[in-house]
């Protein structure tokens, strides 16, 4: 749609689909200052019409965040979003949060261990390593949330 049709469109949209507009699913993304890939998929996710709120944090608070949120070595990656009380670490795909809120799964929330080649945020070229979004069960436990390959 040619942007200045869509103005006009949006001018005649009634109150209710503005309200539906102004709660796009908004997401708190923690990250250290230096993290490029973490820049990447905040990118990745407002072009996926997410709202970003972006803070930069010491290496030691972020950490320490982790920690006090319920991640592990094995759960934890570079960033930790948090979205309508779900933690979303790590390179996550925007239609897996999607899904997460949809389904709102008992649960600490997803993360994608490690920052795979090819995931949203950290696109090498064509090069793409097979990974799970992983389900944090509220005990800390994991389990596959969806494959992508
Ligand atoms: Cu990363
Ligand atoms: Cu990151």
């Amino acid at each position: 749609m040619h942007r200045r049709i869509f103005l006009a469109a949006a001018a005649a949209l009634p109150f209710s689909a503005l309200a539906a507009r102004a709660a796009a699913p908004e997401i708190r993304v923690v990250k250290s200052a230096t993290c490029g890939c973490c820049s990447a998929w905040e990118t990745h996710l407002k072009a996926e019409g997410f709202l970003v709120s972006s803070h930069a944090v010491p290496d030691e608070e972020l950490w320490e965040m982790k920690v006090r949120l319920g991640l592990t070595d094995e759960t934890a990656s570079c960033h930790t979003g948090i979205i309508e009380g779900y933690i979303v670490e790590g390179h996550v795909p925007a239609a897996d949060i999607r899904r997460l809120l949809a389904e709102k799964p008992k649960a600490l929330g997803l993360t994608v261990p490690g920052m795979p080649i090819g995931s949203p945020g950290m696109e090498m070229g064509d090069e793409v390593e097979p990974y799970d979004t992983l389900l944090i069960l509220p005990d800390g436990h994991t389990e596959v949330f969806q494959s992508h390959s």
